[in-house]
């Protein structure tokens, strides 16, 4: 069991004590706030702030969801009599908690005049006759509405208690703590999601619940989420929909709720896309139509301008792509003439105090890293390649602008080089990591993340916005393990909690390995023949998946019904997936062998798709069909970047045998490392096993049918006493299940000579003459028993980066593993982030202890690193390394082509998750012991695997099973 580093961090921390403000049984110095035959009055002044009075109205709700009673709303403190008193306000604004803070009963210098805080204390007497009240102070009005949403929260409702149906945890009695609770400014300023291409799924659950209109009754839900979950901001749904337009309520909807509203990175000055084409005159072309781009805009400001809005800045050409024409003296006159808009239409005296936003994306960048001058006072949104890797985060001046540094980030994607718009694939650890990368350099004005129809995002979407909230409780290595049972325990109570964590780490790293779209390329991702790789990662998915399913069988039916949505449906959708393009592979290989098995696989594929519609139906009649259509995104059959057209999932082809006549005899043998088999090649060699293979791996081959009827069989090996073949006689039944039989070697390796040998194994139908015959060489020596370290094994290492011999820590920087990273085990990196560039002279090395066998003049190391891009331009990501006595060499291996240019390469690292660098040793490596160091250089580099190759490396998505160490 590893045991997490807590590592220091070294960024100011906030000012945010932590602390339960509610229990729920006496202990003598707390206060009953409710139980089953009373609720709190809420008191409001009815000069306070919009949006705290309806914040509160959730509050009195909540306290019927969780005692039984609703509680009632007050604008003043009229009748002592009538139990347990809420106060809830701001300071500055609320008459009751200006009186109580200039009598001294209250302390609100702690949060007052800071962003978005607040402080909930007991305060006694607050009035005649009324002996306690707990008060809420908000700062501001959402520092109030977190406050009371901070209540909910902790008294059992879950922000998820609409969205996922996370049962509320109900309670006999609700009491408030007398140390109360105080509560500073989030992390970062205005963090939210974007909600986007909303077809087909979103769209047509809008379709059936609120007549095809996004409309108010449907941004209620989505603001009070936003708000439940302590966020501010929400880019709304925009493909084909307009926001201001398509309900004239939604505006001041969001204003009512404390909702900042900002449109997308290509719908500037608050209007639409859809509007661009249909309310503009003429065309969505600067160059030729200025004009009436003016007077479009100043409409967009006019229109929004009494409301919160983050005024998105600059422009795009028609429908999200690069315009053809701007250049960047454009985009800084367009820039200039919105801001002259901006204040000519709005009452603001001075332009710090408009938000505004220049989104980086893609061709944009381009514009500013060409030298273009933003005003200072934009807030400068720093992008991701939509697939989860920053492409930049700010440097040097970037780090402190008047307007300060945001990200745009994605958990969905319509785009190159696939979409990803189904269910989740996200990996919250390397959420942690990337987030990480951008607050270290200032990125805190603004989070914003793509969540496309937002379900089934949700556990995603809860980390961001969690992170974004407070990142004090983000800054360890055990953070995203703490989030994950935070989580866990406020949805499904805390029995199931720490195997949530579990499943939820297992089922990151599964989907790490391949997005779901991307499983219908050619060749399949996963090898059928080397590793037993595909076999491996399916195993992977039928364990995940039963101990999901078993957990889910213990819960009550109202938990299993968000449990199901939040858990099992993923891993059980994801397995029937893996399972389908798994099964596809393995038929193409048993039709090219020709086993009778490949029709059998051939019907289970079948079987697999209609499985999965299956899965979508029954996520769509969930709780009478509540979140009918969430999950109607086309999947199977990708063969380019967009969803199969038709929108339509296509069963992948499949192939049928009848029996080849031209394979004479009634058997073969498929071995792995090849697909040769018999009878097809009659000398078979099955790859070398030697005395330190790695411990994953286990030897095989399979015997199958290649004509219908009963085969029995009889398999011996030369040295019976050393070799064990199970099971070695038995009979093939084809068609059916026992068509196919897989043999499993087993190596006595104290009997078997010292060296290199060959075995053979043969095969004999006992009804025939026909024999098989299969050459098993072994290779038994002892590295020197000083030796630790890793062992070669058929011409190859592979190590787990985090399985080093030694890691140093030098000049204030040492590594750290991060748990559960990547695709196998886990991942190495330097810390801290503020550390400088290093080198191998000076800097800190991992040192992996290394055995080989034979001698080798072709070596090659290959380094398996996340899929991360040279986000500070003057600091490229890069790794050293040398073997032995050779020269440390360094390596840059993140293509310096811009990420938007979307080369192969970046293709490459996107569809992988991770770039592997792959360099050559020079000179000949003897064979025996060896020194590999490996320097990490900067901060953003994360190393997972390392493998070097003394020339039998085999091709695979996730490279060899790891070394046997010693
Ligand atoms: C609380 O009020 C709401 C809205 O009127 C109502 O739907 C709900 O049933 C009430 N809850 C209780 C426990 O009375
Ligand atoms: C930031 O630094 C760059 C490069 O040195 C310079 O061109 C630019 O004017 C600076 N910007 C600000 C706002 O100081
Ligand atoms: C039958 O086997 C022969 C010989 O291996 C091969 O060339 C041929 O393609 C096979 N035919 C079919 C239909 O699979
Ligand atoms: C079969 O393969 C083995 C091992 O590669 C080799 O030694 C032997 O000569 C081969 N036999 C034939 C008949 O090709």
């Amino acid at each position: 069991m590893k045991r997490f580093l807590s590592i220091s961090y070294v960024l100011v921390a906030a000012s945010t004590v932590q602390a339960q403000l509610l229990q729920f049984n006496s202990n003598g110095s707390n206060f009953k706030l409710a139980d089953r035959s009373v609720a709190p009055s809420i008191v409001v002044t009815s000069n306070e702030r919009v949006g705290i009075a309806r914040a509160a109205q959730d509050l009195a709700w909540d306290f019927g969801r969780v005692v039984g009673i609703n509680g009632t709303i007050a604008t003043s403190l009229t009748n002592p009599d009538s139990g347990p008193v809420i106060i809830a306000g701001t300071i500055g604004h609320s008459s009751l908690i200006n009186n109580l803070a200039s009598t001294g009963k209250l302390d609100v210098s702690t949060v007052e005049g800071k962003w978005e805080s607040y402080t909930s204390q007991v305060v006694r007497n607050p009035s005649a006759g009324i002996p306690w009240a707990l008060v809420i102070a908000g700062s501001d009005r959402r520092g109030a509405i977190y406050g009371l949403y901070d209540v909910s929260e902790q008294m059992g409702v879950s922000p998820w208690y609409w969205w996922a149906d996370v049962p509320v945890q109900t309670k006999i009695s609700v009491y408030v703590s007398s140390s109360g609770k105080l509560q500073g400014p989030p992390s970062v300023k205005y963090r939210g999601f974007f909600i986007n291409d909303e077809a087909p799924a979103l769209s047509s659950w809008v379709q059936k619940n609120f007549k095809g209109v996004f409309n108010s009754d449907y941004y209620r839900l989505v603001f009070e989420l936003c708000l439940r979950l302590k966020g501010n901001y929400i880019w709304p749904a925009m493909w084909g929909k307009s926001f201001y337009v398509d309900d004239p309520k939604n505006g001041q909807l969001a204003h009512d709720f404390g909702v900042v509203i900002g449109t997308s990175h290509h719908e500037p000055m608050a209007r639409s896309e859809k509007e661009q084409g249909n309310a503009l005159q003429g065309d969505w072309d600067w160059l030729t139509n200025k004009k009436n781009i003016k007077t479009f805009f100043a409409q967009g400001i006019q229109r929004a301008k009494n409301w919160d809005t983050y005024w998105t800045m600059g422009m795009r050409g028609k429908g999200d792509v690069a315009s053809p024409t701007l250049k960047a003296p454009d985009l800084e006159e367009i820039i200039q003439v919105q801001q002259a808009l901006l204040h000519s239409n709005t009452n603001s005296s001075n332009s710090s105090s408009i938000l505004q936003t220049w989104v980086l994306y893609k061709e944009v960048i381009e514009y500013y890293e060409s030298g273009m001058k933003v005003p200072d006072t934009i807030t400068l949104l720093w992008t991701d390649d939509n697939s989860g890797n920053l492409i930049r985060v700010p440097t040097a001046n970037e780090t402190n602008r008047a307007g300060g540094a945001g990200l745009y980030y994605h958990f969905d994607y319509v785009g190159g080089p696939r979409n990803y718009k189904w269910i989740n694939t996200i990996q919250l650890v390397k959420t942690w990591e990337q987030m990480h990368l951008a607050y270290n350099k200032n990125a805190r004005q603004i989070w914003l993340v793509n969540v496309g129809d937002l379900k089934p995002l949700e556990i995603p979407l809860a980390h961001f916005m969690d992170m974004a909230y407070d990142f004090d409780r983000h800054g360890s290595l055990s953070s995203t393990n703490d989030f994950i049972k935070r989580w866990a325990t406020q949805q499904f109570g805390p029995s199931i909690a720490e195997k949530t964590v579990d499943f939820l780490n297992r089922y990151g790293m599964l989907t790490a390995r391949r997005k779901y779209e991307l499983l219908s390329e050619t060749p399949f991702a996963f090898s059928t023949i080397n590793y037993d790789e595909a076999r491996r990662n399916l195993a992977d998915w039928h364990a995940l998946l039963n101990a999901v399913q078993t957990v889910y069988d213990s819960l009550d039916q109202k938990t299993r019904t968000s449990f199901f949505q939040l858990v099992l449906h993923p891993v059980m959708a994801g397995k029937t997936m893996v399972d389908l393009y798994t099964k596809t592979a393995m038929n193409k290989l048993y039709a090219e062998q020709g086993r009778v098995s490949a029709n059998l696989v051939a019907e289970q594929a079948e079987a697999l798709f209609k499985e999965d519609a299956d899965i979508t139906k029954r996520y769509h009649t969930l709780n009478n069909g509540k979140w009918d259509g969430f999950v109607n995104q086309p999947h199977i059959g990708y063969t380019s970047w967009q969803e199969p057209s038709g929108g339509l999932n296509i069963m992948p082809s499949v192939s049928y045998t009848s029996f080849n006549q031209t394979l004479e005899g009634l058997f073969g043998v498929g071995i792995q490392g090849t697909s040769m088999s018999y009878p097809r090649t009659k000398n078979l060699t099955l790859l070398t096993m030697s005395s330190h293979m790695p411990e994953a791996e286990v030897r095989s081959f399979d015997l199958f049918a290649l004509k219908n009827g009963t085969i029995p069989y009889t398999i011996s090996a030369s040295n019976t006493s050393y070799i064990t073949l199970s099971p070695s006689t038995g009979l093939l039944q084809a068609p059916g299940p026992q068509s196919d039989q897989r043999i499993t070697i087993a190596i006595d390796w104290t009997k078997v000579p010292t060296g290199h040998s060959t075995a053979l194994i043969t095969i004999s139908i006992t009804s025939t003459t026909a024999t098989a015959t299969l050459h098993l060489p072994l290779h038994k020596f002892s590295p020197p028993s000083t030796f630790t370290g890793s062992i070669e094994s058929n011409g190859v290492i592979a190590i787990e980066a985090a399985h080093h011999t030694s890691s140093e820590s030098l000049n204030g920087v040492s590594y750290i593993e991060i748990p559960s990273y990547g695709r196998t085990h886990s991942a190495m990196k330097p810390w801290p982030l503020t550390m400088r560039t290093q080198t191998p002279a000076t800097g800190p090395a991992l040192t992996y202890s290394l055995y080989t066998t034979t001698l080798s003049t072709t070596a090659k190391l290959l380094v398996m690193l996340s899929a991360s891009h040279n986000h500070d331009p003057t600091r490229p990501l890069a790794f050293a390394w040398a073997v032995d006595e050779r020269a440390a060499r360094t390596v840059r291996y993140v293509l310096a082509n811009p990420v938007y240019k979307e080369s192969k390469e970046w293709r490459k690292a996107v569809v992988e998750n991770g770039w592997t660098a792959e360099v050559a040793v020079d000179g000949a490596l003897e064979a025996g012991a060896h020194e590999l160091k490996v320097w990490l250089l900067e901060p953003g580099v994360v190393v997972q695997r390392l493998v070097l190759d003394l020339g039998g490396l085999r091709g695979s998505a996730l490279g060899p099973m790891e070394s046997r160490r010693v």
